[in-house]
């Protein structure tokens, strides 16, 4: 596989070949409401396939991150705002595409295909994009965290510790000069 995965964004009338990650909900969402999201326009998803199936999928769209959320986790306020000219951290939100779905096929885990999606979406949001996107965030299933913390993403907010889910972001500048 190249460094960049060739990726097939996802039309209506598109047979998806078989798919199966080992989480029901997230099988579900491609195969019954991702067409769906795609032309209610509140989802793009893209996959990743090969002859006999579909190897990986993510869905995006468009998030913001709000300053509210920045202002509750310490650490976010420093390193962020740090890293923000003067002027711009009284924003009361900063651009961001949220990762909606983001699952390989069983089959395929720990190949390092989760890590090369994420490297293309990296890419994808700084060097396609036709509007401003500061961060990527995502809600993570919580056994999923380890994965997000190895691509570079961190904690948004303490106050999830504890829940299902733990919201998390990625922040674009950090992979760009100057
Ligand atoms: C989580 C998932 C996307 C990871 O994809 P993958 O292709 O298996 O992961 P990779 O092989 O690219 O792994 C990259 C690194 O993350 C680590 N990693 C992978 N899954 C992990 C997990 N669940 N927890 C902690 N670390 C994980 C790998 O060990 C690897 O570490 P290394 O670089 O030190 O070797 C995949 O297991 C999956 O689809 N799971 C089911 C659906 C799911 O939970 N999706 C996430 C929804 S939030």
């Amino acid at each position: 596989m190249s460094e960049y995965p060739h990726l097939i964004r996802l039309s209506a009338d598109y047979r998806i070949k078989p798919f199966d990650c080992g989480n029901a909900d997230l099988n579900e969402f491609l195969f019954k409401d991702a067409v769906e999201h795609a032309k209610q326009l509140l989802a793009m998803t893209y996959l990743f396939e090969n002859e006999d199936c579909t190897k990986a999928y993510f869905s995006v769209l468009n998030d913001s991150v709000r300053r509210l959320d920045a202002d509750s986790l310490n650490f976010f306020k420093k390193k962020l705002l740090h890293d923000i000219p003067h002027k711009k951290r009284s924003y009361h939100s900063y651009p961001a595409v949220k990762i909606g779905r983001f699952a390989v096929h069983r089959d395929f885990h720990n190949k390092r295909i989760g890590r090369k999606m994420m490297n293309h979406i990296k890419r994808f949001f700084l060097d396609s994009n036709k509007a401003g996107c500061r961060f990527i965030t995502i809600d993570s299933y919580s056994d999923s965290v380890g994965f997000y913390l190895k691509n570079g993403f961190d904690f948004l907010s303490e106050k999830d510790k504890t829940d299902d889910t733990r919201l998390m972001y990625f922040d674009l500048k950090t992979i760009i000069q100057g």
